[in-house]
């Protein structure tokens, strides 16, 4: 099963298969923990997208649907319990899935793709000042470079993107949530990588600070820091304001994919209605419907389960549903996995 993601901030409209665009490429990518009782509990399942330079690519999905592991699978990070099971992660063309942890951090990370892990900016070391942090994780990637001239890169980043060059001589007890986060993004991009892959970095924060985060993005993307983005979320209607392509998570697996204004107005997954449903997302001038709870929980994936993996949950499941396994299918313009979905 191949989903081909193709998203873009500037060429939206005109986003092509052109393979010399392709800056990072999942193919059927399945992960799974492995417990101390030596059973494997598969997080991930068959995840397949491309990002092409310039694309943004938003990921939702309910807390546990696997968003986190699939970051760090498309890291390349594994640190038990988590194991690859199979498939590829390509980076600019080249693998990355058997190198070691260690050569993944001094070559791609920061360099080509800078990962902004969940919770980032709640995790700063106390004692550090964000200028020492910062020190610290940029000559752990560029070995002999010299303290005087990270703060100096530092501040010119600061200042190019308008942010208070006094941020750096704080201690993180002493800013805001949200200047942590924007700190903790301009420090991961400092070494202009290609792409950004974002765990949820706006969870957390206030609707202000969170406007404030998404602006820092946008203004990253404009100033060509970097061209292409991973976004996740579990907050579906967010990313109707920041992706052009997004891809919904369930039980491990993509269960629909498309364009933004595909799932956010048009969502034909039982799970994608079923999520924005459940979500906030008033328009300016428009009555906000009453949010519904989606009923029940996601399945135990250490458990096997048969049929389709939302059935137990889904209002419209037919008796076949708890039978017939999904598999992803395309349905007009977009990816479904679901036989009834039209
Ligand atoms: N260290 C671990 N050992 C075993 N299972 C794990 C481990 N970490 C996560 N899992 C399981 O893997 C699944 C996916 O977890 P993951 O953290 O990737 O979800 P998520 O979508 O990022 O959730 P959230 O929105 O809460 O961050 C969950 O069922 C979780 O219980
Ligand atoms: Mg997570």
């Amino acid at each position: 099963m191949t989903v081909e993601v193709q998203s873009s901030v500037t060429e939206k409209a005109t986003a092509s298969n052109d393979k010399s665009k392709v800056i990072f490429e999942v193919k059927d990518l399945h992960l799974h923990y492995l417990t101390r009782f030596g059973n494997k509990i598969p997080a991930v399942s068959g995840v397949s997208f491309t990002i092409n330079k310039g694309e943004i690519l938003g990921i939702a999905g309910e807390s546990g649907c696997g968003k986190s592991t699939l970051v760090n699978g498309c890291m390349g990070l594994f640190i038990p319990p988590l194991h690859p099971t199979s498939g590829d992660v390509l980076v600019a063309g080249e693998s990355i899935m058997n190198r070691s942890p260690a050569d993944v951090r001094k070559n791609v990370l920061g360099r080509k793709v800078a990962m902004i892990p969940q919770g980032a900016f709640n995790s700063l070391n106390p004692t550090r000042k964000i200028k020492d942090f910062a020190a610290d994780m940029i000559s752990s990637h560029e070995k002999g470079s010299n303290k005087k001239e990270i703060y100096e890169r530092l501040r010119n980043r600061f200042k190019t993107i308008g942010m208070d060059e006094s941020i750096l001589n704080s201690y993180p007890i002493q800013i805001t949530a949200g200047m942590r986060q924007r700190s903790v993004i301009a420090i991961s991009t400092l070494l202009n990588p290609q792409m950004v892959i974002a765990d949820e970095p706006t969870s957390a924060l206030d609707v202000t600070t969170q406007k404030a985060v998404i602006k820092m993005i946008f203004d990253l993307l404009e100033k060509d820091i970097f061209s292409s983005m991973i976004f996740i979320t579990h907050e579906l209607p967010l990313l109707r304001h920041v992706a052009d392509h997004i891809a919904v998570m369930y039980a491990g697996e993509f269960v629909e994919v498309g364009t933004t204004e595909q799932l956010i107005f048009d969502p034909r997954h039982p799970y994608t209605k079923a999520l924005m449903g459940s979500m906030l997302s008033a328009e300016p001038g428009q009555k906000q419907k009453k949010p519904v709870a989606i009923e029940g929980a996601p399945p135990n994936l250490a458990n096997p389960i048969q049929g389709c993996r939302f059935a137990e949950r889904c209002p419209v499941a037919r008796k076949e549903c708890h039978v017939n396994k999904q598999e992803i299918r395309i349905v007009g313009e977009r990816q479904v996995r679901c036989d009834y979905a039209n």
